[in-house]
């Protein structure tokens, strides 16, 4: 009892000194990932190309004459005026003579004014004597245009509109997009989520055992979310830069699933239409099935995102060739950071892979971050912006979204706190995610359901224990400012973990992977948890240096993706490489 008060006090010392350290330092790191990724696949950087992204150099950007010098306005060909989402199209124009390094041809809604050239959602540079580009489409439900703006007076000047393309548009305002899959409370519910431009008709699933009799029906609930739903900054403006009109998201439970059968499903109205016929394998409910798990953090947008395209190849590839349970998306989804196109954007990016196995997604800081949300925050954390002791560097990252998007988007099952801290099982394999964005300290209620959690796993059925969570709690690449977050999680959540004996902790937020011994405190013990690090998945890559940890046994900085096979008795985690598709860190972990 006296070892146990003398320890506790102990502790209690290391966190207070700790705290009194964080307090003289600035708190607060800056937004490392400065890209502005464009919607329709254009990468841009804020700080070193001459970007009209974000209108800020002054004079002669925001405006423009129109049209230049009294010529008339010439025509952007269009390969096709309707199109359907994830489609290409080809654009061809006449060069000008005198072009400018930062010409540009924008794609915008069409009411937005011809003089404002800064009001594009995505926009590609003109190089001299181009004619010609492609743009890959995303269904935004609304009427689009091309747009070519030239600087005038020897490229010192305003823009001026040059040439602009007939309208395009959807061939179906209404197309079902988006279409993605999650785990509910129980074992034989599925949510089948998609979105489109109207709520007036109730959204409809039809689905059966083969793709020519989708005999069974259920309808579904529609939602949709505003700029003022959400708390702040970006998020709360309207503009193709920032708020759009979301379109409406439907969610249809399926019930009365049989495990591990095969069912085929198509999702729509008899009046706006329906999708394609997808499948999806329902998980097992006999532990001694294997499963088969995706996992990874921190994506970002394909093909803005080289990596996240990567990524996307590889595992759209083994979700059609191979029997993939279901993948888990540990945080950092989309960095649309109240972009609202972004979101779009991101959401077509994965139905390849979505639309076929559950795609359960964890909190990160970039989707719930915020200072002033209040009230708007849906995790119900108290105080202005949630969680922010002084020994964190919780900043601003979801752009003021403050995870309202997630929420609206991606479904959970409901045994915790919606999106931020939940459990379901697959197979052998009880999966619990918590968030590191939100209080973790004993007296907090995620710490309370964490351990009424874990108290109430049964072995037998689900033996092994896998926690996801997005920042680490043991990574070795060296922390800019120091990262507190990452002790905190070791002084308050390690040792719950390990007195439930966890067997896998997962995380990312570190743009790299790590792998550790099987550990505790610091060292490896042999009844330890293996904590790795998947923050690969492709919203850039590190470089930092690493500490030589003894406890770290493998780690690289290169885009991949990992995988989770797992029976009652046994545990395979390979790690992949995107460019060749090599397994080069695997382990195997056994009952
Ligand atoms: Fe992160």
């Amino acid at each position: 009892m006296m070892v146990a008060a003398c320890d506790n006090m102990f502790r209690y010392q290391v966190v207070y000194v700790l705290i009194l350290i964080s307090s003289f330092i600035i708190v607060g790191q800056a937004e490392k990932h400065l890209n502005a990724n464009g919607p329709f696949g254009k990468r841009h950087k804020f700080n070193n190309e001459p970007s009209p992204y974000a209108c800020d150099r002054g004079a002669g950007v925001s405006s423009s004459i129109f049209p230049r010098r009294n010529k008339v306005v010439q025509t952007i060909q269009v390969s096709k005026t309707a199109y359907m989402s994830s489609e290409q199209i080809q654009i061809t124009w006449t060069p000008i003579l005198a072009s400018c390094k930062d010409d540009f041809i924008g794609i915008y809604y069409i009411e937005i004014p011809l003089t404002t050239a800064c009001d594009y959602f995505d926009f590609e540079f003109v190089q001299n004597k181009q004619s010609s580009m492609s743009w890959q489409m995303i269904n935004l439900r609304r009427p689009l245009e091309f747009r070519y703006y030239s600087r005038d007076n020897t490229c010192s000047g305003n823009y001026s509109l040059i040439a602009k393309s007939p309208t395009i548009q959807p061939l179906n305002y209404n197309e079902p997009t988006q279409i993605h899959l999650a785990y509910g409370d129980r074992i034989d519910q599925m949510f089948v989520s998609y979105l489109t431009n109207s709520s007036q008709y109730i959204p409809q699933c039809q689905y059966g055992l083969t793709s020519s009799s989708l005999n069974f029906r259920q309808s579904g609930t529609t939602t949709t979310y505003t700029a003022s739903d959400m708390c702040e900054g970006k998020a709360n403006t309207w503009g193709p830069q920032a708020f759009i009109d979301t379109g409406y998201m439907h969610t249809i439970l399926l019930e009365d699933l049989r495990s591990s059968t095969t069912y085929f499903y198509r999702i729509g109205t008899d009046e706006h239409g329906w999708s394609s016929i997808y499948s999806f394998t329902n998980r097992p409910a006999d532990k001694n099935e294997a499963v088969n798990l995706i996992t990874y953090g921190d994506m970002g947008l394909s093909p803005v995102e080289p990596g996240a395209k990567s990524t996307i190849d590889r595992v759209t590839t083994r979700v059609t060739s191979m029997n993939i349970t279901c993948l888990l998306h540990i945080g950092d989804i989309s960095y649309a950071r109240g972009v609202g196109a972004l979101w779009d954007a991101f959401m077509t990016q994965i139905q390849p892979i979505s639309a076929r196995i559950p795609y359960m997604v964890g909190i990160g800081n970039h989707e719930y971050d915020h200072v002033m949300g209040g009230d708007k925050d849906p995790s119900g954390a108290p105080g202005p912006g949630g969680f922010r002791p002084d020994w964190g560097n919780y900043g601003y990252d979801s752009g003021g979204e403050c995870a309202v998007p997630m929420v609206r988007r991606f479904h959970s099952p409901s045994n915790g706190n919606s999106l931020f801290w939940y459990s379901f099982d697959v197979g052998p394999i009880h999966i619990i995610y918590y968030s590191t964005e939100h209080d973790f300290r004993y007296t907090s209620s995620q710490y309370k359901w964490l351990e009424q959690d874990l108290r109430s796993v049964n072995r037998s059925r689900t033996p092994w224990i896998i926690v996801g969570s997005h920042r680490p709690m043991y990574a070795s690449e060296t922390d800019e400012p120091y990262d507190f977050i990452k002790i905190m999680l070791q002084f308050y959540l390690e040792p719950l973990f390990y007195r439930y004996h966890v067997d896998v902790n997962l995380f990312a937020h570190k743009h790299s992977y790590e792998r550790t011994c099987p550990m505790y405190k610091q060292k490896c013990v042999s009844d330890g948890i293996t904590h790795v690090l998947i923050g690969m998945a492709g919203q850039d890559i590190d470089s930092g240096e690493y500490s030589g940890a003894e406890w770290s046994i493998y780690h690289d900085q290169e885009y991949g993706y990992s995988q989770l096979w797992a029976n009652r008795t046994y545990l395979h985690f390979t790690y992949y490489h995107n460019d060749n598709d090599a397994l080069v860190d695997q382990f195997v972990l056994q009952k």
